[in-house]
């Protein structure tokens, strides 16, 4: 089974408090997202590989270290993951970024699929999907079986904020990929928001409601 790390780190804990706010405006719900984001891919990169290179600085030559050479692509879930993205490319700015356009039936609340654009080499990426909210799972699922089909094998999914329904379902149809949650909510209300959450990501970000 991947892991499922939740975020401790107090940066990430007093900016998730600030987002939560219903009286947060669209201008710094998006920067808090972002700034968030790449706190969030600082820890979600801990593991990357090392490689030895030899270099000269003006005292001497050393052994020093650069990251292994492995591809990156960051891949936002549409609309709300996108203002993720930057966030993650100040981190890693030679990272390529794909999309996939899903969105959640507001009664069967089952995904339904719009866009898919990915990088041409994707299959041999590795790949962060990153959404702020994980709430029934059904979004992440089926975006994690889509790079699935193409050929990606391993994948982090990153999330702000996470219902324990969200983290089950990845857990149960996508045993291989590891989480990175902000913070780890009570549960799903009647309409499959997660309590107590911060409301529509998405609307929020974009001003949309
Ligand atoms: C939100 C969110 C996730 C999804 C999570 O998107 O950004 O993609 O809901 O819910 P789930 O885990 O139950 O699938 P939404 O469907 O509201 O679309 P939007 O980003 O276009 O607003
Ligand atoms: N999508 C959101 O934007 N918020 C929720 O609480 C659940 C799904």
């Amino acid at each position: 089974m991947a892991k499922v790390v939740i975020m401790e780190h107090p940066l990430i804990q007093h900016k998730i408090g600030i987002i939560r706010r219903q009286e947060t405006g669209s201008r710094d719900f998006r920067h808090m997202i972002s700034e968030i984001a790449m706190l969030m891919c600082y820890e979600a990169t801990r593991d990357l590989k090392l490689a030895d290179v030899e270099i000269d600085t003006p005292i001497c030559h050393m052994t020093a270290k650069e990251l292994e050479g492995k591809k990156l692509a960051v891949v936002p879930i549409l609309r709300a993951g996108l203002g993720m993205v930057d966030g993650m490319l100040t981190m890693i700015p030679a990272a390529k970024v794909g999309h996939i356009g899903l969105y959640r039936n507001e009664e069967t609340l089952e995904p339904v699929e719009y866009y898919c654009k990915l990088p041409q080499d994707c299959a041999e990426r590795d790949v962060f999907v990153v959404d702020p909210m994980l709430a029934t799972g059904g979004s992440a699922s089926a975006a994690l079986t889509k790079l699935k089909e193409r050929g990606v094998k391993n994948i982090r999914f990153m999330c702000i904020i996470a219902a324990p329904d969200g983290i089950k379902r990845l857990q149960r149809e996508h045993p291989d990929v590891d989480i990175y949650v902000g913070a780890l909510d009570d549960h799903l209300n009647e309409n499959g928001y997660i309590v107590p959450g911060l409301g529509d990501a998405g609307d929020r970000i974009f001003g949309t409601k």
